[in-house]
């Protein structure tokens, strides 16, 4: 079995470059099969995540041309079905993106229900709840969900009950392309919302207020082709902003946009490192300290503090002086990284939506285990500043939101490898 072990790596210091997002690529590849001319995406991720939308368009008859490693032309202008297949949408919940696009074009679909995960349940009612109020049919089964629209989408207003980012992006690819005007009332506001819709009104949607919570879509007949490059993951940008504070380093994260991470930035901060934002290069600099300050996190919808670095910072806090408290109000069960970070000796109490941490000196190398990818890069966190070695299984949970992790903290001083045990 493939594992990351991790040794006490003292002060990690240099410059990384951050990928594209996974999760504005993630809407934008499902988007492209709204366009019945092709186009072109720049700034993909290399991530298994990447691999399976783009397999999922595939067999969908979506025409997919790797230009480089991270370009991809897709051309969905043949597409021979509506179904999306199971196998595929039970490897990544993300796969229910293509449930907008393909009602929007087909005017039915036949999805399957993403499965739950680690991290809550997840349920999709919201999705439904907008594609009813665009005039669908919704028929559910066990484990898949049909959605008919025999006289096409017709616009309306539809308020979501949580901001939920896929609930806002699947509504957004279904409206596009329908009759007349959908706001959207109570819409998410992360920065991969802009992204796609900068990217559907390149290709000559009607949309405006992203990044507000509403958001006007005025359906057009059709879609043209264009090229997109996609915005930086302001995830991956917040790991390495964590690593550099939580081994007292010194790194420059290139690629980044400050404004994504300003929450992340603020919390940094207050723990006492300094941070050197140059807008613009779009970088910034995180400089550590060798007494990292106890503080609290509340992780909200955006522009709070992201849930998806929430594992992170509480990896940072477990060896902060003095105690801190972690509240996670997005997802009902992330707390699956506090056990392994217990095994490195870390001193964390949880209830549901609390974990209180006491600081500790030092944590100490163990076998532990990914349980979600952002729990993985978490324990890398913890390896780095440990004694002793650290073993990660699970691993691909990583390789599903991280290009080369390894490599990356490797080229800042990181004593880490991939190995077959
Ligand atoms: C997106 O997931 C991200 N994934 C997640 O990143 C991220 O954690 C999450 O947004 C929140 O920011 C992608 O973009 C591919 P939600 P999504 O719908 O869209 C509830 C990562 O690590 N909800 O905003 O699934 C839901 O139960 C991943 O990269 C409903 O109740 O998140 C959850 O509690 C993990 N009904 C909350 O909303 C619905 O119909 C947030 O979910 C939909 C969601």
């Amino acid at each position: 079995m493939e594992k990351i072990v991790v040794s006490n790596s003292g002060q990690l210091k240099g410059s990384v470059y951050i990928d594209g997002a996974k999760n504005a690529a993630l809407p934008i590849i499902a988007a492209s099969l709204l366009g019945t001319e092709p186009i072109i995406l720049n700034n993909v991720p290399k991530l298994s995540d990447i691999e399976v939308i783009l397999e999922v368009l595939q067999s969908l008859g979506a025409k997919i041309e790797h230009l480089d490693k991270n370009s991809v032309k897709i051309d969905s202008s043949n597409l021979n079905g509506y179904e999306a297949p199971r196998d595929l949408m039970n490897r990544m919940r993300a796969s229910f993106l293509v449930m907008g696009p393909l009602l929007a074009r087909f005017g039915k679909t036949m999805t399957y229900l993403p499965g739950g995960c680690a991290i809550g349940k997840r349920p999709i009612d919201l999705h439904l709840k907008g594609f009813k109020a665009l005039g669908a049919e919704i028929h559910e089964g066990i484990d898949k969900v049909e959605a008919i629209s025999k006289d096409g989408l017709k616009g309306d207003i539809i308020y979501i009950d949580f901001p939920s980012v896929g609930a806002t992006q699947n509504i957004i690819m279904a409206a596009t392309l329908a009759e007349g005007e959908t706001i959207i009332e109570n819409a998410a506001k992360e920065p991969e919302i802009i992204d796609l819709v900068n990217f559907l009104n390149k290709l000559g949607a009607n949309i405006k207020g992203a990044g507000t919570s509403a958001i006007r879509i005025k359906g057009v007949e059709k879609l043209y082709g264009g090229e997109h490059t996609i915005i930086p993951d302001r995830i991956e940008a917040a790991t390495f902003m964590i690593a550099s504070a939580i081994t007292n380093g010194d790194i420059v994260v290139e690629n980044c946009i400050a404004n994504h991470v300003m929450p992340i930035i603020a919390k940094l901060k207050e723990v006492g490192c300094k941070v050197i934002i140059n807008e613009d290069k779009d970088e910034l600099r995180v400089i550590g300290t060798d007494k990292i300050v106890g503080t609290d996190i509340k992780t909200l919808p955006y522009p709070g503090f992201p849930t998806d670095a929430q594992a992170q910072f509480m990896a940072l806090l477990t060896i902060a002086d003095g105690q801190s408290k972690v509240t996670e109000t997005v997802f009902e069960n992330r707390f699956m990284h506090v056990d392994e970070l217990l095994r490195m000796g870390a001193i964390i109490a949880t209830d549901a939506r609390e974990a209180r941490i006491a600081g500790v000196p030092k944590l100490k190398g163990a076998e532990v285990k990914a349980t979600d990818l952002r729990a993985g890069a978490a324990l890398i966190l913890a390896g780095l500043v440990a004694e002793g070695k650290t073993y990660i299984s699970d691993i691909y949970h990583i390789d599903r939101g991280y290009d080369d992790i390894v490599g990356k903290m490797r080229s800042l001083g990181a004593k880490i490898d991939r190995i077959n045990d």
